[in-house]
């Protein structure tokens, strides 16, 4: 797909990988780019200077996406890309509490599931479209901080591949981006051992968005290494288990 003359949504628009998202499709010449997050002022901002429109969303409630569709499908026009970006972290394994777990599958995985239940069978109604999934590299390898991240990020490509193969032939085309660290507000307060092959801009990220868009490509990789760690993983998995395993004393030592 090619940005220009398109009406794109991005959640999570309001910073980092959003927000570049957000300015990358208007400088390519998107008919209109909606500038969507939780943070209503942060989110105008981003529209102001980009000339998008911003709409205020808390993508943690499905009654919220649905309004998001359907004031954009009902005054713009039908939407041709739908970047289901916004995302949260909370650090922690066995520890954290029943309600995070819960907060944090709703925005990481649900709001993926509820924008594609109210969009896909209008996407594939009249001839196809396009989602883009944030998910992340945690969600194809995993993140030694955080239990809740890796799983929930994991469900988000499971979503994003099941769209894929049950809509695919009719026209919706999917992707879904898995970044390592990013410089943005969500790893501001360190990132671990997502940093071992180095962070990367937002801008890269939106550049690389904007290449699978163009090649209709499933897998959006900015790290290229993560490929190859795909590769480990599924060629000897218990190999792979032990190397992680390393990499967590690395970390925690
Ligand atoms: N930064 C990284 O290293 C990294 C790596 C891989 C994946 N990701 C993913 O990228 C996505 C964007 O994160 P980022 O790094 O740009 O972080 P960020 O904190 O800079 O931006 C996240 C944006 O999402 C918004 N948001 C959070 N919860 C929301 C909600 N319930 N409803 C609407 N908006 C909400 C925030 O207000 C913020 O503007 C997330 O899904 C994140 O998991 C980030």
């Amino acid at each position: 797909m090619q940005i220009q003359n398109r009406i794109v949504v991005v959640t999570g628009a309001a910073s980092g990988i959003g927000r570049a998202l957000a300015e990358r499709f208007a400088a390519d010449g998107a008919k209109r780019v909606i500038c969507s997050d939780r943070d209503a002022e942060g989110a105008a901002a981003v529209a102001a200077a980009i000339g998008g429109r911003a709409l205020t969303t808390d993508v943690g409630r499905e009654a919220d996406i649905v309004a998001l569709i359907d004031t954009v499908e009902g005054e713009e026009g039908p939407i041709d890309l739908f970047c289901s970006n916004a995302g949260v972290a909370v650090w922690g394994g066995l520890q954290v509490e029943n309600e995070a777990w819960t907060h944090l599958f709703d925005i990481n995985v649900m709001a993926h599931v509820w924008a594609a239940r109210h969009l896909v069978p209008r996407m594939v109604a009249r001839g196809g479209g396009y989602l883009l999934n944030t998910a992340s590299a945690a969600g194809l390898l995993t993140d030694l901080d955080s239990m809740p991240y890796a799983v929930s990020k994991h469900a988000a490509v499971a979503v994003s591949e099941w769209l894929a193969i049950k809509y695919g032939e009719q026209g919706l085309k999917v992707s879904v981006l898995c970044p390592q660290g990013v410089h943005t507000a969500m790893t501001a307060h360190g990132v671990g051992a997502n940093s071992v092959d180095g962070m990367m801009d937002p801008a890269e990220i939106a550049e690389a968005c904007v290449r699978a868009l163009a090649a209709e490509a499933f897998l959006v990789l900015p790290h290229p290494q993560v490929l190859e760690y795909m590769r480990r993983k599924t060629g000897d998995y218990d190999r792979w288990l032990r190397g992680m395993q390393k990499l967590n004393r690395r970390f925690t030592a």
